[in-house]
């Protein structure tokens, strides 16, 4: 079960115009479904072998991001039935969730066995992606050429040196303490840009983790009712910001805003303009409803 605090059947708290998952109402039912599917795998002598998790944000599921606490609850669930912890860091990985932390993981003192990284390892510049381990899983792909334990799986272009390069200067400049305090500023930014969406009766959840934000958009935001997917308002929004020169996707009814870290403080004001007038377009309201 997702931690989707907006959505989630076990949260007892009405709707607020705030984010779901800070004023949630819950007993961490979400953390004791994971519990019980461990439980009953055990129970069943079939363990699981491994728990997948994007860490703090599930991307393409809708931008859900897991209320603080749930990665490192799951993770000891996960480390007790002695299942190995798989991290995809795709898209939260190299500073994306904000802090000090360069990982999603290490917010919560979660190290993974298995880190999945690309997109922002060469800062999108270059296709080049990486999986990293620990010394006792690859340990496991020696031994003598008899036993055929070699990991035979790799990709064509693997390793290769332009994508290397890119990827080391990339990594130079997110290291940078100038670049570090940028991001910094311009997440607080986005912060406060954001919180003027609220105002907007269409508007039902704002989820905001470092610079990744998902905006829900539904057709009351008193009762959580949701837009049929049928009347495509995520694209038609999408659309009107494109219009606007801000160009990104929508993922439903879920806008995604991911700046790249280069975005000026003025270029992050204009992609939140950008929205809220395109809202006002494709979901006109009256101000004060
Ligand atoms: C979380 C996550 N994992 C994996 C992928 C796929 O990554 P790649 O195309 O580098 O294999 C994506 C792509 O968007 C992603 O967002």
């Amino acid at each position: 079960m997702a931690p989707y605090c907006y959505r989630c059947p076990f949260n007892r708290a009405p709707a607020d115009r705030a984010e779901a998952r800070t004023y949630r109402k819950c007993g961490w039912e979400c953390v004791g479904k994971v519990e019980q599917s461990f439980d009953l795998a055990a129970r069943r002598r079939q363990p699981i072998a491994a728990f997948a998790v994007e860490p703090h944000v599930q991307g393409a599921a809708g931008l859900i991001a897991q209320p603080e606490g749930w990665l490192q609850r799951t993770a000891a669930i996960a480390r007790h039935h002695g299942a190995l912890l798989i991290a995809d860091e795709v898209m939260t990985g190299f500073g994306r969730t904000g802090g000090a932390s360069l990982f999603a993981s290490h917010h919560e003192q979660v190290q993974p066995d298995l880190l999945c990284l690309a997109k922002g390892l060469t800062g999108g510049y270059l296709p080049m992606a990486a999986t990293l381990t620990t010394q006792a899983i690859f340990d496991a792909f020696l031994g003598d050429y008899a036993e055929f334990k070699t990991f035979f799986h790799g990709h064509s272009f693997t390793g290769n040196p332009l994508g290397a390069a890119a990827a080391l200067a990339s990594l130079a400049e997110l290291r940078r303490s100038e670049g570090i305090a940028h991001r910094r500023r311009l997440e607080r930014h986005l912060t406060r840009e954001l919180a003027t969406l609220w105002s907007h009766p269409h508007v039902g959840d704002l989820r905001q983790t470092g610079l990744i934000a998902g905006i829900e958009l539904v057709q009351d935001w008193t009762t959580r009712q949701p837009f049929p997917l049928a009347a495509r308002v995520g694209i038609r929004v999408c659309e009107a910001m494109a219009r606007r020169g801000v160009l990104t996707r929508p993922i439903g009814n879920v806008i995604v805003l991911m700046p790249p870290y280069c975005t000026t403080l003025r270029q992050a004001t204009r992609m939140v303009s950008a929205l809220a007038e395109s809202l006002e377009e494709v979901l006109p309201h009256r101000p004060g409803r």
